[in-house]
């Protein structure tokens, strides 16, 4: 069903743990039965009415990872959506999702993308992941998803560096590239596994929590939530996506509504 709707009338409020989400862009993707076209205007007075909702079923420490990317040649649409979202919760992390990176000085050339044909614009390589939550002041587990220092003697120089051993902070720079082929049959759209994986982790969890996707899409945040044991809620308008959803979470508690 639609999840404004759903999350004003199937969801109790002061409820869910971490929602984590990609909306339609509105940049015409071609969706099953979705119209990725709809008047700006529109698309954001629905993006600031799904945020109320967020607000309204999130637990007072909860956290929103908004995933949200734009065409190469109009950057400020993310930011717009993100405005509205933020007239009911506060942005807390603005996280980069970077799909590709070269750095020849390095002999660095990882991840892959598809190219466009301009000659104004760079390719777009990145997506947004805007953390939401209600105080600005929500605990998060930074080194559950940290990363080794790659220069050791920093393991004992800092203060926390002794305790936490070989780990410190990523940072905002997500390097995630797509997963293989298969899910991208699946659903045009769809994030890799990696993305709500980490958001999961960041956020911390245990069995208790629980995880919503408002735009489940094919299923990926309910995937990943059900293999961390977490529990797990998803909106989807879409028949055929639900169904994939569905058989890919088939052996688990249901919760696609
Ligand atoms: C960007 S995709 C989500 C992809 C998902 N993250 C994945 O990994 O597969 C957005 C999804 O929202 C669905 N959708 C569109 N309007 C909706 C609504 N009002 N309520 C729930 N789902 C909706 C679309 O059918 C589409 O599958």
């Amino acid at each position: 069903m639609d999840c404004v709707e759903g999350m004003k009338t199937e969801i109790e409020s002061n409820s869910v743990d971490i929602i984590i989400t990609s909306p339609p862009y509105n940049i015409g993707i071609k969706y099953n039965s979705h119209k990725d076209n709809m008047p700006f205007d529109k698309y954001l007075d629905w993006m600031e009415e799904f945020g109320k909702m967020c607000a309204r079923v999130l637990k007072e420490n909860g956290s929103l990872f908004f995933n949200i990317g734009d065409k190469a040649s109009d950057e400020f649409r993310s930011f717009e959506v993100a405005q509205r979202i933020a007239k009911s919760l506060k942005l807390q992390n603005t996280i980069h999702w970077i799909k590709s990176v070269a750095v020849p000085e390095h002999n660095i050339n990882i991840g892959h993308y598809k190219p466009i044909n301009s000659d104004r614009f760079l390719n777009n390589l990145h997506e947004f992941i805007f953390h939401f939550t209600k105080t600005k002041k929500v605990k998060i587990d930074r080194l559950s998803i940290g990363v080794p220092y790659a220069d050791k003697s920093n393991i004992n120089r800092w203060k926390h560096g002794k305790s936490n051993g070989d780990k410190r902070d990523r940072g905002n720079i997500w390097y995630i590239p797509y997963d293989t082929v298969q899910s991208e049959k699946d659903h045009p759209a769809s994030f890799p596994k990696k993305l709500p994986e980490m958001c999961i982790k960041l956020h911390g969890f245990n069995k208790n929590t629980i995880v919503l996707d408002p735009f489940l899409g094919s299923g990926t945040t309910c995937v990943v939530a059900k293999e961390l044991g977490c529990k797990w809620i998803g909106f989807e308008t879409d028949s055929k996506y639900a169904e994939i959803s569905k058989e890919k979470l088939s052996q688990g508690r249901l919760a696609i509504i």
